[in-house]
Formats: structure tokens, sequence, C-alpha cells
């Protein structure tokens, strides 16, 4: 028997990976999707090489059922009897002789659902304008659903070719991942589309999606590329296509490589679980992640579209032409992927200074990074959960990070050369982590290996503590493991650290460069020096701490320093005042000279530490702590004004929309809330009549003071939103009230069918964050745990549960709950989000009676 308590079993057959004696080379594979009744059959021929005689065929399949099979090889023809064994995910194929060694073909008829799970071969719909339900079947396989949907050898590994062949109802549209080879109207009168062969392959990229689909005419990237949305969203695809081009002939350029495939869709599916994925040649998106109104939406809507669309372009060459062995090394698809996707972006916007955002992300991954309970990028895989709980912070934000730290280490073009080697050396195979060092290596000379074992295999990332030396023309630098809660009995940890210092001297500023292996290294500089930046640039994955002089000296000289240096010092200081390494009261001092701050990202930072102390003040202080929070941001906001100025660029504009939301909500700013009110009924009037970048703000600020009628006015414009992300502001504004009743209906909303459940999990997530609901919506997630986990599409579940993090007034009791129901997030997620949770209450707790005393206060000048 599998025993599903201990998936690291390995008896024979209780190994869910595959035995390697029978691989397959090209699927032949033919479905018949029948929309309302939510089912398909199907047929599949696969040409398999068995290695060893055997009378046993292993392969993947779930929630299908199997009518027939038969193993053929010239006049020879093999009945295989059917055993499923549910907890491995696989059918067992036991044939009465041995196939013989050499090449095969399998013959498989099966049967299965279209489920709502958003996952395998599923269904989506929506209603037209008129009020008309239409169905749409698609597929999403990534990490281990295609075996739902035909029976497969579903590990990355088993590369084919794939033939699609696709039965469909008259009128509606079909995909995959190739081209149209050829088309005919049956005797039934459905419709027969074959596709051309695909590249070979793994498994959980193959693609089909089915409805009435609208294409945009076909652009010339290098390879056709179309934007498939549909009907009536016409308008919305211009912004989407001009992304993919560019991205796709940037990647091809940068990578040295054609586009593998013979055309390009971008797809937006109604019903989508994550973000998109990158099935070759037949991307799918949610539709907020695709289609938007180019003159109306927000830069940070724009920049999120061009992202995503950037993202999986990348990986029709990095994860689709050249795949990670198994998925403890995923993080070679999605870092890559997400490092590429800055480049590009960065590439086509520069003005949008996408490297300096993707400070935000880094820090997301410190975040968790920094907990006990993190996880090397590389970790081991064996189970479809194990491989899920992968897609997180650390293979994405981290591994993107140390990417970006090599390229800056390297150079760019020699990066650049070894990734492009890397490709064109493993086309259409299969990676380890080792190849791409080889590779990198091979081309720059330098020690590649050694220094990124260290953050690739390693948990946890450095803190570099730096002090002036005795003569004072150097510094003394140090480096240990970083943790949130003190951990006493830690193994030491090194990595190797290429630290950047700009050192400002009587002659200006000097840049130095130290690869740092040791536990600690000095830094000469050669002369007397006034400050010194560590992490110039902040591309390092680590943490800075200034001994006190060094720190005065940066604080006072602010204006001399680049917009990452000052996002450095505040994420870093913010960072320590959590983790303890500085009081809190500190922080708030530290805060204050930042008033005068311009940069975004800067303010996004501070804004994050601010979200962070609202949910940790006392409800009695919540007045004090909003006028601490005016104190700062006010006199910002004061000096933009609400009006956008001649000239401005992008991210100012952005910026006024952030001050205004951090003024009227966190900091209850009654002015700008009045204000903010009038602005946005000047809107509903007049659209054009207020910023793109401030009507974000405009929603916030008049949701968070708003009564039942605006409720019930943002409620009407969630359902009647012309665009996707009109749709999604307002119906995220439901969950920023702070009416408790109002919030009491989006709860149910999450369940009442008003929601697609592909947003429902992020709606419960959001309330569970807002301090006005937070303990009743926890309360309110408990009560229907059962239900919104048979419901909801598993791989949104972990952001959910992230939303426990901030239950500071109900941690043993969060403890509890995961400690006796079976919550099956894989990974350490769980672990995590208790830890995030211990985190904040010890924060409260160490620094609670500071934190009052300097709220308190009156605060000091600016001096
Ligand atoms: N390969 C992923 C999609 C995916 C995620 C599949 C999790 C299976 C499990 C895709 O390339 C991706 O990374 N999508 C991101 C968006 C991207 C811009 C970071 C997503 O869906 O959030
Ligand atoms: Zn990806």
């Amino acid at each position: 028997m599998y025993d599903q308590d201990n998936p690291t079993a390995v008896e024979v057959g209780t190994d869910p990976r595959l035995p390697t004696i029978v691989k397959p080379t090209r699927y032949d594979l033919r479905l018949e999707p029948n929309l309302p009744a939510a089912n398909f059959s199907g047929e599949e021929t696969i040409a398999i090489e068995v290695e060893r005689a055997t009378d046993q065929i292993v392969l993947h399949a779930l929630e299908l059922e199997i009518l027939e099979a038969e193993a053929a090889r010239g006049a020879t023809r093999l009945q295989g009897k059917v055993e499923f064994v549910p907890a491995l995910e696989q059918a067992r194929l036991r044939f009465d002789h041995a196939l013989e060694p050499g090449g095969w073909t399998l013959r498989l008829r099966f049967k299965g659902i279209l489920n709502d799970k958003l996952h395998g071969f599923y269904r989506s719909q929506y209603r037209d304008p008129a009020g008309a339900e239409h169905l749409i079947a698609s597929t999403q396989f990534e990490a281990t659903d295609a075996r739902r949907a035909f029976p497969c050898w579903d590990e990355p590994a088993f590369k084919a070719r794939f033939k699609v062949t696709l039965v469909v109802a008259p009128g509606l549209t079909a995909i995959s991942n190739a081209g149209v080879e050829s088309e005919r109207k049956l005797p039934d009168g459905r419709q027969e589309v074959v596709f051309r062969d695909s590249i070979p392959m793994s498994t959980y990229l193959v693609a089909f999606i089915v409805g009435e689909f609208v294409a945009t005419a076909p652009v010339d990237a290098g390879t056709p590329l179309r934007v498939v949305h549909v009907p009536g969203k016409q308008a919305l695809t211009g912004w989407a296509l001009q992304i993919g081009a560019f991205s796709l002939k940037f990647f091809a350029n940068y990578y040295g490589l054609p586009y593998p495939g013979d055309k390009l869709d971008l797809i937006a599916i109604p019903d989508f679980a994550s973000g998109a994925m990158e099935n070759l040649g037949a991307i799918t998106f949610r539709e907020t992640a695709l289609l938007i109104d180019d003159r109306q939406a927000s830069r940070a809507e724009l920049e999120r579209v061009a992202d995503v669309v950037s993202h999986e372009n990348a990986h029709m060459w990095f994860g689709d032409l050249v795949t990670m062995q198994w998925w403890n090394g995923i993080w070679l698809n999605e870092a890559f992927a997400t490092f590429m996707e800055m480049l590009a972006v960065d590439a086509w916007k520069p003005h949008w200074r996408r490297w300096e955002s993707f400070a935000l992300s880094r820090g997301s991954a410190m975040a968790i990074d920094g907990l006990s309970s993190t996880r090397s990028i590389e970790y081991p895989v064996r189970t479809a959960e194990d491989a899920r709980a992968m897609f997180d912070v650390l293979t994405y934000e981290k591994g993107a990070a140390v990417l970006r730290m090599l390229e800056q280490y390297l150079g760019a073009e020699e990066f650049r050369k070894g990734i492009a080697l890397y490709l064109r050396r493993h086309e259409y195979g299969n990676t380890e982590t080792g190849d791409l060092w080889d590779a990198l290596q091979e081309s720059s000379r330098e020690p590649v290996r050694s220094l990124m074992d260290s953050w690739i295999f390693q948990p946890g990332f450095p803190i570099v503590e730096a002090a002036k030396t005795a003569d004072g023309k150097g510094l003394r630098l140090s480096q240990r493991r970083f943790f949130y809660l003190p951990q006493a009995d830690a193994e030491p940890q090194r990595w190797h650290i290429p630290v950047m210092v700009r050192v400002r001297t009587a002659d200006g500023a000097v840049n130095h460069k130290l690869l740092m292996d040791a536990a600690e290294a000095k830094l000469d500089a050669g002369e007397p020096f006034t400050w010194a930046l560590v992490n110039e640039g902040g591309h390092g994955f680590y943490r800075v701490s200034y001994a006190p002089e060094l720190l005065a000296a940066l604080t006072h000289s602010l204006g001399e320093l680049k917009p990452t240096e000052r996002f450095g010092l505040m994420s870093d200081s913010w960072v320590a005042t959590v983790a303890g390494l500085k009081p809190v009261d500190e922080f708030l001092a530290f805060a204050r000279r930042f008033s005068t701050e311009t940069d975004l990202n800067v303010w996004r930072a501070l804004a994050g530490a601010f979200n962070y102390l609202d949910l940790i003040v006392d409800d009695r202080e919540r007045a004090e702590f909003a006028s601490a929070v005016r104190s700062v941001a006010g006199p910002a906001f004061e000096r933009m004004g609400w009006e956008p100025k001649p000239g401005e660029d992008e991210l100012t504009r952005q910026l006024r929309g952030t001050l205004a939301n951090i003024s009227g909500t966190l900091g209850e700013d009654p002015g700008i809330q009045r204000q903010a009110v009038a602005l946005y009924e000047r809107a509903r009037k007049d659209p054009a009549s207020v910023d793109r970048d401030v009507m974000p703000a405009l929603v916030a600020i008049v949701g968070h003071s708003g009564d039942a009628a605006r409720y019930a006015e943002f409620k009407q414009n969630f359902k009647s939103a012309q665009t996707p992300q009109g749709e999604q502001r307002y119906l995220f504004a439901l969950a920023a009230f702070t009416r408790p009743e109002l919030l009491r209906e989006t709860m149910a909303m999450t369940l009442n069918g008003e929601v697609r459940t592909q947003n429902a999990p992020y709606l419960m997530h959001a309330l569970l964050v807002n301090r006005a609901c937070r303990y009743e919506a926890w309360d309110f997630m408990r009560r229907n745990w059962d239900q919104m986990t048979a419901k909801f599409p598993d791989a949104a579940l972990p952001r959910m549960c992230e939303g426990v993090t901030v239950l500071l007034d109900r941690e043993s009791e969060v403890r509890e709950f995961f400690a006796t129901h079976r919550v099956r997030l894989g990974g350490k997620l769980i672990d995590q989000h208790l830890e995030r949770l211990a985190v904040a209450v010890a924060f409260r707790e160490r620094e609670g009676a500071r934190l009052s005393a300097a709220l308190r206060e009156k605060p000091s000048p600016n001096v």
C-alpha cells in the first residue's frame, strides 16, 4: 500500500515518479470536448520506445476512465488490462506477454470530465452583454495536471512531439500549441481541426482551448502573433500586441535563437487560476493580465500586462525549448522568466526604471527568506503537492534577484553570452542547474559555480555589517545569516557575496567591488571618506547594517544618494526594526527624514512599513498612528497636489496616487478624504477629468470612508465594468471598506457565486488583511473552510492562507487550526505563514510600549 503520510516511500509500486524503461516520443492525440455536458472523450496513439522487455507500462492518469489500451508492433497486438493507482495518480497497463525492446505504438481510448477547478481540462464561462451564457473549455497543466486530460508520461523530462486533433461543435474556435494543418466538417456537423506537430516538449506545456473566440489579425513578430479573446474585447488588445511583439523580437535577439514554434497566440480566458501560463505557442492568461485599455488604465496596470506578457514570452525559450529535468529545478524556468521579463520591459520602457521597482520584489523574497522556515531555491520535490509548493517568491523573486546579482557581477554581455550558449547546447532537452553554471563559467571564465552554489543550495541570506577601520580609510565587513527571530543554535553559514561599495571621498564618489567569501573582509578605500554606501546599485541579495557613525553620515547625505540607495537604506532600516536589531522609535525618526522624498519606490517601501505598523497598533492608538503617517506623507502630497504638472514623468504621476492613498487611508486625512470624494464625483460624470494614476487612489480612499450607498455603487461598478482592470479595481475595493456590515457582505460574495473562483481566494486574502474585519474574516474562513477548499483552485490557496500572518490576537488559534486540519498547501508554506505571524507578535510585544511612546511624542522638527 502507498502510505499517504510518507511521501518518501519508494518500494516498488509506491513511487510517484514513473519508471524510465518505456519512453514516449510522439503523441497523436484526438479530443472531443462536449461543453454543455462538461465532459470529453479522447483517443491517443503514442509512439513509445521500450528499453527493457516488460509486461507492464506505468503512466499518469487522474480522474480519467480508460476504455481500451492496446500495444502494437507490426502484426502483434497486445490488449492491456488497466489498473488505477489513485494515490500515485498513475495507471498501470498489464499485458499477457512482455513487450520486447524497441519501438511500439500504444493506443488508448479514454473519457474524462471538464472540471470547474481551473486545472487539467476545465470549463470556463462568461455572460455576453445581452446576458446569454457561453461556455469555454481550456487547459492548465502545469505542474502535474496533463494527467487529468489524457493518460501520459506527465514528468518534464519525458519530452515528445504532440499532434493534436480537436473535434468541436460548429461555430467554436479550437486552438492548440501549433498552427492548424487542416480542418473539415464531419458528417454529424461538428468541426474537426487538425494541428501540426509540436516541437519535442514536456506534457505540462500542452494546451487545448475551445470556445467562441475572436483573434486579432496576426502581427509579424518573427512568428505570427495574435491576441485571442471572447467577443467584444477587440479594443483591449493593442497593448499586449505591442509588448508581445517587442519582447519576442528582443528575446530572439538576446538568446541568439529564433522563436521555437510556428505561431504564437496570447489567449485571454475568463476563468484562470494563476496569472498566465506559457504553453508553447498558445499562452493562456487571466483577462486582467492581457486585455487592457491603454488610454485609461493606470501605469501600474499597464506595467502588469507588460510584465506578464514579457514573462511568458521569455518562457518560450527558457522553459519550453530548454526545460528543467525535474521540479526541484523549477527556478531555472521561473527565475529566468522573471529576470528576462524585467530585462525586456526595461528595454521597452526605460523610463519606467523597471529594475528599480524590482527592488520591491527582491524585498518580498527576503521577507520569506529571513524566516527559519525558508528553503533553498533548489529543494527536493517528490509529489504533485511538493511541486505546486515550489511556485513561490523564493523560486521567482529570490531566483531572479540572484541572477541579477550575477549578471551585474559578470557584466551584461558576458552573462548574455553564457545564457545563449546554454540554450543552444540544450535546445529540446532537459537540464540541471549545473548545466547553466557550466555554460556561464565557460563563456565568462569566472568561478560561477562556487559563487552561485552558495545562493542556490543554501536557505536564507546574509546580513553584512559594516564599520569604519581604525585608520578611517576603509571598511570592516562581516557576514552572518539574517533571521527575523533569533536562532540560538543556527549553524554558521557563508555566502559568496559580490559586494559593491560606493565611497564618497574628497575627490568625489568612487566605486569598489569585492567578492566576499569569508566571514570577514576588509575593503580599503585608500583615503578618508565622508560616507560609504554598501550594496551600491542595490543588486545584492543581502541586507546591510551600518555602525552608527556610518549610518549617521549616510542619513545626513540623503541628497547625494541615488533613489535605489535611499530605497536600500529605508528598507534595510525597516527590516532591522522588525527583526529587533533597531528600536521602532529610531525607525520612525528616520522615516520622518523622508518627507522630502520624491522617488516612487522609496515611498512604496515606506508605505509597506506603514501598512505593517497599521496592523500592529492598538485601536486606541490608531489616531496617533494616523497622525504620524500624515506628518510624513502629508507634506510630500501637498507639494504635488492633485493635478499632474506639465512634463511630469509617469512614475511621478503614480507617486501622486500613492501619496494620496497613504494620506487618505492610513493617514485618515479628512481634507484629502473630502477632496477625494469630490474628485471621484467629478470623474463619474467626466472620466477624462481625473488623471489615470490618481483614479485608483480615489477609489481606495472613497471606499475606505464609504457608507452603504457607496458600497452599493462600487458593487454595481464591479458588475458593469467595461474592462478587466475596472472590474478588478472595484471588486477589491469592496474588501477595503471599514464598516463591518459592508465587509460582511464582501465575505459572503466569496462563496455565493457573485465572484469567480479565480478571484474569491484573493478577495478573502484582502479581507483577512483589513484591520477593520480581519478577525471576523478569519472566523468566516474557518467556518467555510471545507467549502472553500472544495471550490477554489488549489493554486490560490497559499495566497489566501497568507492572510493569517496578520492575525496577531489569534496566534494560538491559527496554530491549532493548521495543526488539526490537513491543509495541503505542500512544502513549507504553512510553517512560513505561522512564523511570519510569530514575527509580528514578537514585534508587538517587544516594541509596543516604545511605539506608543513614540506616537504620543510630538515629532521633533527635521534637522
Ligand atoms: N508557469 C507559470 C504559471 C504557473 C504558476 C503554473 C503556478 C503552475 C503553477 C507562469 O509562467 C507564471 O509564472 N505566471 C505568473 C505570472 C508571471 C508574470 C510572474 C503567475 O501566474 O502569477
Ligand atoms: Zn513563469
